[in-house]
């Protein structure tokens, strides 16, 4: 099999915050091709990270699109204001609000790119209606809230449902999977048919960022 393209948004959550400009220079000049800022709020999952001030003060040192995933409850009422800030991809979860296509459509109409998440426990067919509007699907691989914790590999069958749903009724969103991505489980992920990878921990343990996604691109063609 040819293999297909895939593409890199390392998590700044993974980095050390008090460094978080060097960071993102890291992830830039690793050759990935997003940056990775998860926005948890404290109701919808445990942790409270950062903000849109945050991402604002980051954006002019970066030439990379922000991929911006909200971990919030009622991201309706948010989301301008991480457009604002700079986002280029807004994720929202499906979970977290009632009225995921007036969210997507929103993200739109502020000029990003739009994405919707799934938690471990939610099913593909539960946003089936919503996979026309969206642009990019995150399949969360551990349960959304903390960086570096265990794979969940019963998660790769909803890769596997979403990469058949697009082939077969033609819809044009790209594959992130979010939690544990690493070289132990980068394979199965790309063989699934997820096209973008999202890493955190593993991403940053490493020194030789650039040397670790030629590996993991690597890795993942070993698959097909
Ligand atoms: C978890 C976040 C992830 C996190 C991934 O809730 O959404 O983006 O940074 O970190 P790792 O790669 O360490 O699992
Ligand atoms: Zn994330």
């Amino acid at each position: 099999m040819e293999p297909r393209n895939l593409l890199f948004s390392p998590s700044i959550l993974g980095g050390n915050f008090s460094r978080a400009a060097a960071e993102l220079g890291e992830i830039a000049s690793s050759g990935a091709d997003y940056v990775h800022l998860d926005v948890m709020d404290g109701s919808f999952v445990p942790e409270i990270t950062f903000g849109r001030k945050f991402i604002g003060d980051l954006r002019p040192l970066s030439d990379l699109v922000f991929d911006v995933h909200l971990m919030v409850n009622r991201p309706e009422d948010k989301v301008r204001a991480f457009a604002d800030a700079g986002a280029g991809i807004i994720t929202v979860h499906a979970e977290s609000t009632d009225h995921i296509v007036r969210v997507l459509s929103l993200i739109k109409e502020l000029g990003c790119e739009c994405g919707i998440a799934l938690n471990p426990g939610t099913s593909v067919n539960f946003i089936e209606a919503a996979l026309p509007f969206a642009d990019y699907i995150t399949v969360m691989t551990v349960n959304p809230g903390w960086g570096g914790q265990k794979f969940i590999p019963e998660c790769l069958k909803k890769i596997e449902a979403l990469d058949y749903l697009r082939r077969t009724e033609g819809y044009r969103y790209l594959i992130e999977a979010d939690g544990g991505v690493s070289l132990d489980t980068i394979g199965p992920l790309y063989k699934a048919g997820m096209d973008i990878a999202i890493t955190g921990s593993a991403f940053f343990r490493e020194s030789d960022k650039a040397q670790f996604l030629d590996r993991m691109r690597e890795k993942a063609e070993e698959w097909l």
